[in-house]
């Protein structure tokens, strides 16, 4: 079978764009989130959260794995400090215990996701794996059948809800670093992991207590 000239240069030039294209809006990012997002409990949440944190069109899988526990760490650390909030303005007794478990559950989320961050950095991938799983154990341990105000109780729902997907996350691609799926986007140049804002959520944790 001979194809018509035009026909191949047309075919070549498509592929040729097509690929570039596909380099320039970040096209492997993309199909490494899908393929992150793809084994969580929620797809669309979880693609959300990662591009509403991307701040470079390429990333390897190093570099959304350092950004997925830095969001994780912020989202625990600010749930935290949201309900240090609410038992300032809710100081009654039968409320207080129940917020109380959920202020050390998440204190302790935050100091896991410190030292999840830490392990990542110094490759240390089997204790990451160990605590990532243990987030999961603490974060059960904020139950929300207590008595507060409804907007608040649902917004400590749904704060409650992105963590669990964002251990999720974690877990998902902190299981991909540890097989060693990132030679797939190897030509990626990889940052090195930086400590500065780990110092900066501890000094608010810190500075709330
Ligand atoms: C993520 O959540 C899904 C759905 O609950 C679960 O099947 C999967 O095992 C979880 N992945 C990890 C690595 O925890």
């Amino acid at each position: 079978m001979k194809l018509p000239r035009g026909f191949i240069t047309i075919l070549a030039l498509y592929v040729f764009i097509h690929h570039m294209e596909a380099l320039e809006v970040g096209g492997p990012t993309q199909e490494l989130i899908n393929s992150i997002c793809a084994e969580t409990v929620d797809y669309e949440l979880c693609k959300e959260i990662i591009h509403k944190h991307l701040d470079t069109k390429t990333m390897n899988l190093f570099d959304l794995t350092h950004l997925i526990f830095r969001i994780a760490t912020e989202h625990a650390s600010d749930t935290y400090v949201f309900i240090g909030n609410i038992l300032r303005e809710h100081p009654d007794p039968e409320e207080t215990t129940g917020l109380n478990t959920c202020l050390t559950a998440y204190t302790d989320e935050t100091s896991t996701f410190l030292k999840v961050r830490h392990e990542f950095c110094q490759e240390d991938y089997e204790r990451m794996i160990i605590d990532i799983l243990s987030t999961r154990k603490i974060l059960k341990r904020c139950r929300t059948d207590f008595q507060i105000p409804l907007n608040k109780k649902k917004l400590l729902i749904e704060k409650g809800r992105v963590m669990k997907i964002l251990i999720n996350m974690s877990a998902v691609s902190g299981y991909m670093v540890t097989n060693g799926n990132g030679y797939l986007l190897s030509s990626v140049v990889t940052e090195p992991c930086f400590f500065n804002d780990v110092d900066q959520v501890s000094n608010r944790l810190i500075s709330s207590l």
